[in-house]
């Protein structure tokens, strides 16, 4: 990630920058401002955004205390640029566990290659746990501090 981009705590200020990420990224399991908010009031420190040298969003992430990454997503203007894995790499840092965890949809390749790049294995499949019977990918980080 290059220096004149920084990542910093979500304040609520930022939830319309977040929602257009959100509706730019996903199609499906699009999350709503009272999602953010569950999130937020239950574990704040784990709700980080990506800023650009103009103070924009363009990036966040959600990972709860035990590790687990709910959600993540990078304008698609700005991916490929390591924000991505900028925003991960933070987590590491602040939350006081050595695993992390995920789920994804098995045809999100993307991400997939993205967690494979980071380190994350393929654990466990979850068949059919979506509402449209998409299966789930569960993939796990292990940090060596
Ligand atoms: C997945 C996502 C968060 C990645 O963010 P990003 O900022 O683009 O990722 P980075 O630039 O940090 O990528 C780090 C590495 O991961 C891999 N990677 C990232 N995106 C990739 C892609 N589309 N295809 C293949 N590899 C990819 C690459 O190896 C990349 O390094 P490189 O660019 O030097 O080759 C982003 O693509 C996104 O927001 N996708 C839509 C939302 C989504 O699917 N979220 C995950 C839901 S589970």
């Amino acid at each position: 990630m290059q220096k004149n981009r920084k990542i910093k705590r979500f304040e609520w200020k930022d939830i319309t920058e977040v929602m257009q990420i959100e509706r730019e990224a996903f199609e499906k399991d699009r999350w709503d401002e009272i999602e953010f908010m569950k999130w937020h009031e239950m574990f704040p420190n784990g709700f980080l955004v990506a800023e650009d040298h103009n103070n924009k969003i363009i990036g966040y992430i959600i990972c709860d205390r035990e590790g687990y990454i709910h959600s993540i997503a990078v304008k698609r203007t700005e991916q490929r640029k390591g924000i991505g894995k900028a925003l991960i790499e933070e987590e590491t840092n602040i939350i006081n566990t050595d695993e992390f965890y995920l789920h994804v949809r098995a045809s999100n390749k993307n991400a997939i290659r993205f967690y494979e790049k980071l380190g994350f294995q393929k654990t466990q499949i979850f068949s059919g746990i979506y509402a449209d019977g998409e299966d789930a990918l569960h993939m796990k980080l292990q940090i060596r501090k």
